[in-house]
């Protein structure tokens, strides 16, 4: 059985104050017992913050992105998978389309973060997703394989995918409103799952695999309900208490 996972990407969003404020709702909310395990990334700046915040209780902490680089070194500006290591960091996202699109990581760099990753003892979420004109043009499995292809590649790849955790993001879905059918999440995620299956089977049918694209709570039970969808890495949803919240409760 897969545990769900519902983690919250807060992107560029908040404030010190703010996400303090937010960490103490969720907690509160939550209660005891809760079915699905769930995850918060702040920005860097508020991790020292948040960790606090969730006090080692039962939400766990993810990164929005590290240094491919390991360990330590010259990289104006960067972050390394050991530096989140020490904020009691679990999760890291590698590969988000935001990062993709608008800083232009490659598939190779994406891979590089993601054995970054999982050399500095974190569980990488590695976001795919094909844009707009990808699906139009009918090509969104070859987009995906490509994508989830780069890491499965590597020396270590998919062993590192015995820790990780894949998330589903059609570009298009992203912060538009215009979520993706239960249908079309369903299909793609069983493809991933497949993929995967095709080199070991065991892991493919241990691994989570989220959706992430507009999710609220209006729409994530029909999400999650189906087979192969095991939990939401949610945006906008995440910054307010109430709507994290019943997303949290509709994943288990
Ligand atoms: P959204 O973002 O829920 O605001 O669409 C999801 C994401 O980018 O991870």
């Amino acid at each position: 059985m897969r545990r769900p996972l519902v983690a919250g990407n807060w992107k560029m969003h908040g404030s010190r104050e703010g996400s303090r404020a937010l960490v103490g709702a969720i907690l509160e909310g939550l209660g005891p017992g809760a079915g699905a395990e769930v995850a918060v990334c702040p920005p860097f700046v508020y991790l020292a913050d948040v960790q606090e915040a969730l006090g080692g209780g039962p939400v766990a902490l993810g990164a929005q992105d590290l240094c491919p680089v390991p360990g330590e070194g010259a990289h104006t500006g960067e972050v390394s998978g050991r530096m989140l290591a020490e904020f009691g960091c679990r999760y890291v996202i590698v590969g988000h389309s935001e990062r993709r699109s608008l800083y232009g990581e490659d598939d190779a760099t994406v891979a590089r973060k993601f054995l970054a990753a999982r050399e500095a003892g974190l569980r990488p979420i590695l976001c795919v997703g094909e844009r707009l004109e990808e699906r139009e043009a009918g090509v969104t499995e070859q987009v995906v394989a490509r994508q989830l292809d780069a890491v499965l590649q590597c020396e270590d790849g998919l062993e590192g995918l015995r820790e990780a955790v894949i998330a589903y993001e059609p570009v298009w879905a992203i912060g538009t409103g215009r979520t993706a059918t239960p249908g079309q999440a369903q299909e793609v995620h069983a493809f991933i799952r497949a993929r995967v299956g095709e080199r070991d089977p065991g892991l493919a049918e241990g691994l989570r695999i989220l959706y992430g694209g507009s999710v609220k709570p209006e729409n994530a039970a029909e999400l999650f309900a189906q087979p192969d969808v095991d939990g939401g890495l949610i945006g906008g949803a995440s910054l307010r208490a109430d709507s994290f919240l019943a997303i949290c409760r509709a994943a288990g």
